[in-house]
Parts: structure tokens; sequence; C-alpha cells
């Protein structure tokens, strides 16, 4: 299979596990690339992205920018802040203008889960959903597991725990159905209030003890919390928090195997994980953002190539 079955980028929901190999396969051509001295190719030369960012972002923005500045792609970017969105422009108004200016493809992150789903329906460009509130983050998922196959192989039969803030986390859900779709086993690990009740409906186990979760496992992906969704106290303290569920280097040397961890970022260093677990040989947090840009890449030159 050459080409991806989607036009835009919305949510892993929507993907094959052809599209899922054909990402993997193609993100591995262009990790080759950007580790040669010229990490530059021509593939998108004449296609213009406008990076569009109605919330904050390090690694998902600069990893989109650098990808497709990577791929010789025109680059243009938008943040709401300081944006005529403070004047109450509404968000079709804001991507139609943008497109005017001759865009071909859109990526976007947006707090309001269905945001690029909506957008989808409006316009022709090919949309990359980078992120729609607590609902999915697609290309995180990918580079995710694309990291997890680099480590492990074959992700089929695999025991992937992922830990912490699961209700407001896009990054859960994405993961979720990637490992699903790839035959990996899921354990969720937190606490009951940050755990939505449907997600025994995704065929994951839920467990609320975290040493139990870390036995179980090959890898351990480790949430942040995200104080900044959280309207009302989801747990005592942070400390609290930290001691039942923070993930440590007592905790790690205390298992009776040896995990994989990883963390999609930005980390609460002393919450979820001590700085000794982040830093430490278990942990492939940098490989996940510097697989990020590749997968990116794959992305972004395979729904291009559904334009020709
Ligand atoms: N992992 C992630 O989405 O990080 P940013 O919010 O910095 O983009």
């Amino acid at each position: 299979m050459s080409e991806l079955s989607i036009k835009h980028l919305l949510g892993i929901k929507d993907l094959t596990i052809d599209d899922l190999n054909l990402i993997y396969e193609t993100a591995e051509t262009f990790k080759d690339v950007i580790n040669r001295p010229i990490k530059k190719v021509p593939s998108l030369r004449d296609i213009t992205i406008a990076n569009v960012f109605f919330e904050n972002s390090t690694r998902t923005k600069l990893s989109f920018e650098l990808a497709e500045k990577r791929l010789s792609a025109d680059v243009i970017n938008f943040s709401a802040s300081g944006s005529s969105v403070k004047k109450g422009e509404t968000l079709l108004d804001t991507v139609n203008n943008i497109l005017s200016m001759k865009v071909d493809m859109i990526v976007m992150r947006h707090s309001s889960p269905g945001a690029p789903h909506f957008l989808s329906q409006h316009i022709d460009a090919n949309i990359v959903n980078a992120g729609d509130g607590t609902h999915e983050h697609p290309t995180q998922a990918l580079l995710d597991t694309f990291s997890m196959r680099e480590k492990l192989g074959d992700l089929a039969g695999k025991k992937v725990a992922i830990i912490g803030d699961i209700v407001h986390s896009r990054v859960a859900l994405s993961n979720i159905y990637a490992l699903k779709k790839l035959g990996a086993e899921v354990m969720i690990c937190g606490p009951a209030t940050l755990i939505p009740k449907f997600l025994t409906n995704l065929g994951v186990q839920v467990v609320s003890d975290v040493k139990h979760a870390l036995n179980w496992c090959d890898v351990a992906n480790i949430l942040r919390i995200q104080l900044e969704r959280q309207q009302i106290k989801y747990f005592p303290s942070l400390r609290e928090y930290s001691q039942y569920f923070g993930v440590n280097k007592e905790l790690l040397d205390s298992l009776n195997r040896q995990i994989v961890i990883m963390h999609p970022g930005p980390i609460n260093r002393g919450v979820e994980i001590t700085s000794d677990v982040a830093d430490s040989d278990h942990s492939i947090i940098l490989d996940q953002v510097e697989n990020g840009v590749a997968v990116r890449m794959a992305v972004l030159y395979l729904l291009a190539g559904l334009k020709k």
C-alpha cells in the first residue's frame, strides 16, 4: 500500500492498520534523512502549510515546523494570542482567510474537542489535528508507538501501562486506539477520579495500584497532571498524588523487570515522575521528541501525496 485511506489526520480512530504501517515505514526513511549531514529533501517544495495554534505548545509546534522545513514546504505560523481571534473572528473565518493566501494544508491545535472535525466539513485543504482539547493527539500516538516499535519490535502482545491523568488526556485516547490496532495489551492506572468510565469499553484493563501496573508492563507511558484543565479538585494535593501515583527510582528498583519509561511532555518533575527516572537509562523521552519530526514528516508527505 502506498497511499493513506484518509484525506485528513483527525484521529487515530480513523486509521487502518495499513495506514499505521505505511506511516511507520515512511517515518523510518525520513529518520535516516534527518540524521544525514544534509537533512532536507525537496518532497513538498510547492506546498504551503499553515500551523494554526489556538493553544500553547512547545514540542508539537516546533516539531511540525521543522518537519515542514525538512520537506522544503513553505511555512506560516499562526497563534491565536495576538491575532484577530481576540477581536471576535470565528474559527472558520480565520482559517478561510489563511486558505485564501493559497495555503494547501492546515496543522491545527485547538482547545475544543472536535474543532478539526468541524473544520474538515467546511474546507477542502488537508487538516492535521495537532491536539483537540481532551479528545485526540494523533501524531503524539504515532510517535509514541513508533518509538515503542523501535525499542521492542512488533507491538502485538506487548504490554503498555498508561499512568496518570487520563480523563484530561488526548494522548491517552490516541495511544489506546493505536496500541489496540497494533495488538498490544493496554492497562490504565490512576486515581478513579482521573479515569473516565467509558474506557473499559475500549478493551483496556483499569487499575489503581501503580506498582502492579509497573510490574505488569513492558512500557510505562506516564502522563502529566493537567492542572490547567482541572476546574475541581480531583485529588487532595500534588504531594499525595506523587506519593501514590508518582513514578520514582525506588519504585523502579523494586520491580522484578526492566521497563521502558515514556512521557509525552511537558513533564511536571517531582509530581508524576521524578528527575532520576525521567533522565535515567530506562527513559526514551527525548527519543520520542526526535522521532516526532520523522513521524510528522511522514504524515505531511503522505497526506500531500493524496492531492496530486
Ligand atoms: N506532547 C505535546 O503535545 O507537547 P506540547 O504541548 O509542548 O506540544
